[in-house]
């Protein structure tokens, strides 16, 4: 089986560029694994489907193609909302768990980003990273990124919805956001993204020298 590096952290602390970053280093295959609460999220909303039914959100969890998925095609708000909403779901869970368990088998090893990766998906990954920041910081991130993007961007409306996010993420009976026992805290507030990836690559490094 693959070595397993389980990124876990709240909405805008840096897991997907320290993922992709720490992919790309090693040769590792990487999963997102928002995109897969995304996919299924989209499919629901395209078919004009409702959100609240457990078992027809289960069947398009279940349908979701790890191949497939795109950030830039899942980047809208009301796809992260509605990501957000049937991620309370057990059934959606578990079918999505499922498909990233497969994957986190896949060789050389794989890094997973997400909620519950160390704490449910892969909880016996040698290597666990939980990476946050203030809720200002993060906000101000998204914030910087919408700039950048060029688009008009309003702080306070971006730093209500990551306080609901965390809400949400923490607060639910089914696999709430935490940092697993074993998990190693990266606080990246004052962090650059070099800094954090290099506190993250002498974690790993260790980790592989005793595997
Ligand atoms: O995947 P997640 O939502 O946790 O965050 P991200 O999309 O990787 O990062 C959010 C933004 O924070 C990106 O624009 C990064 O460039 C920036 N950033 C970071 O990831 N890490 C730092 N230490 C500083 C900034
Ligand atoms: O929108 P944001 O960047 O904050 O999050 P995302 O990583 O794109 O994930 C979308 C939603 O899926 C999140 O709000 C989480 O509620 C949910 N999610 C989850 O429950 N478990 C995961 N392992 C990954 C995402």
């Amino acid at each position: 089986m693959g070595f397993v590096i389980a990124i876990d952290g709240p909405a805008a602390a840096g897991k997907g560029t320290l993922s992709r970053r720490i992919a790309e280093t090693y040769g590792f295959q990487h999963l997102d694994t928002g995109l897969t609460y995304r996919a299924t999220a989209k499919a629901l909303l395209d078919a004009g489907l409702p959100l609240d039914d457990e078992d027809v959100a289960e069947k398009m969890a279940r349908a979701v193609d790890l191949g497939g998925l795109d950030r830039s095609v899942l980047s809208r708000h009301e796809i992260g909302e509605a990501a957000s909403r049937i991620a309370v779901m057990p059934a959606v869970r578990r079918a999505l768990v499922e498909a990233q368990q497969a994957f986190s088998k896949r060789e050389p090893g794989t890094v997973l980003d997400g909620r519950d990766i160390g704490t449910v998906v892969c909880p016996s990954s040698p290597v666990k990273l939980y990476v946050t920041a203030s809720p200002e910081v993060r906000a101000r991130r998204r914030y910087d990124e919408i700039v950048a993007d060029g688009k008009p961007a309003d702080f306070e409306a971006i730093f209500a919805d990551v306080r609901k996010r965390d809400e949400r993420d923490m607060g639910r009976a089914d696999s709430p956001l935490k940092p697993a026992a074993d998990a190693h805290l990266l606080d990246t507030s004052e962090m650059s993204i070099e800094a954090a990836f290099q506190g993250a690559k002498t974690i790993i490094d260790a980790a592989l020298k005793k595997a």
